[in-house]
């Protein structure tokens, strides 16, 4: 586990002054979604930590602002999704989705109304987890516009490399799926020479211009289409042990 804790994290933790209504969201709603890690070396039972009885749990890596975690959760409310993100400014826009605040002057720190309780937050970077969770949680893992660290220099900055890869390997379900779209193309091809280096996942789409089923564009997709590029769309499967 010290192993874990020493990983640097790269990207921004802090952005604008947060507004006094969101840090009231941080401080009164984070506390009861973010989970408690075991102290003892146990795993974190993260099934039992949703407001509903999780029919599965579903990952996002770097929600950003949330709009995806909140959207997919109001579409899905049998499923239990789990967002991880280190900008504290995203995960107070998150909140804010979650309790209907977000465009409103008013704020309350319950869920809005008919929002079931299937939302949970890591306010951290995602890899400080993975040791505390079991094997084959999730069913399926999105890793949206990860940021694509375009120099060479950078490439061990990238979330998609071996280490990582290893890790969502491990907690995908084996009939599981992993998510991951960009509209760097050089980040796309690094994504599957990634896949294809470490051996343990399989490419099951085969147009990747095309969005999956039921999908759910992120910020950062609709500002890029916005500005003329084009997403890539790579959805993975385990790939059965010979
Ligand atoms: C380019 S943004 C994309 C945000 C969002 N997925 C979207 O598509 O709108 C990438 C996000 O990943 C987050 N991120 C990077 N490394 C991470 C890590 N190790 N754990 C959790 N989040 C991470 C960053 O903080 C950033 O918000």
């Amino acid at each position: 586990m010290s192993e874990v804790k020493e990983l640097r994290f790269f990207g921004r933790r802090k952005g604008k002054a947060i507004k006094q209504s969101k840090q009231r969201l941080i401080d009164d709603l984070l506390p009861r979604l973010k989970p408690v890690l075991p102290e003892d070396g146990t795993l974190f039972d993260m099934r039992k930590f949703f407001g509903i009885n999780p029919r599965e749990i579903w990952l996002e890596v770097g929600f950003g602002g949330g709009e995806h975690v909140a959207e997919l959760a109001k579409m899905y409310p049998n499923v239990g999704i789990l967002g991880a993100e280190p900008f504290i400014n995203g995960v107070a826009s998150l909140l804010a989705h979650l309790n209907g605040s977000h465009e409103q002057v008013t704020v309350h720190t319950n869920l809005e109304q008919g929002r079931v309780d299937n939302v949970r937050i890591w306010p951290d970077d995602v890899r400080d987890l993975f040791p505390f969770l079991p094997d084959g949680l999730f069913k399926r893992i999105f890793v949206l516009y990860p940021d694509p660290w375009p120099k060479a220099r950078h490439a061990e900055r990238r979330f998609i490399n071996q280490a990582n890869l290893k890790h969502l390997n491990r907690l995908l379900a084996d009939d599981g799926q992993l998510f991951v779209a960009t509209d760097v193309d050089a980040y796309a091809q690094w994504a599957v020479e990634q896949v294809e280096i470490g051996g343990h996942f399989k490419q099951i789409n085969a147009d990747i211009s095309l969005s999956p089923i039921d999908w759910v564009p992120t910020r950062y997709e609709k500002k890029g289409i916005a500005a003329g590029r084009m997403p890539t769309y790579l959805v993975f499967s385990k790939k059965r042990p010979k």
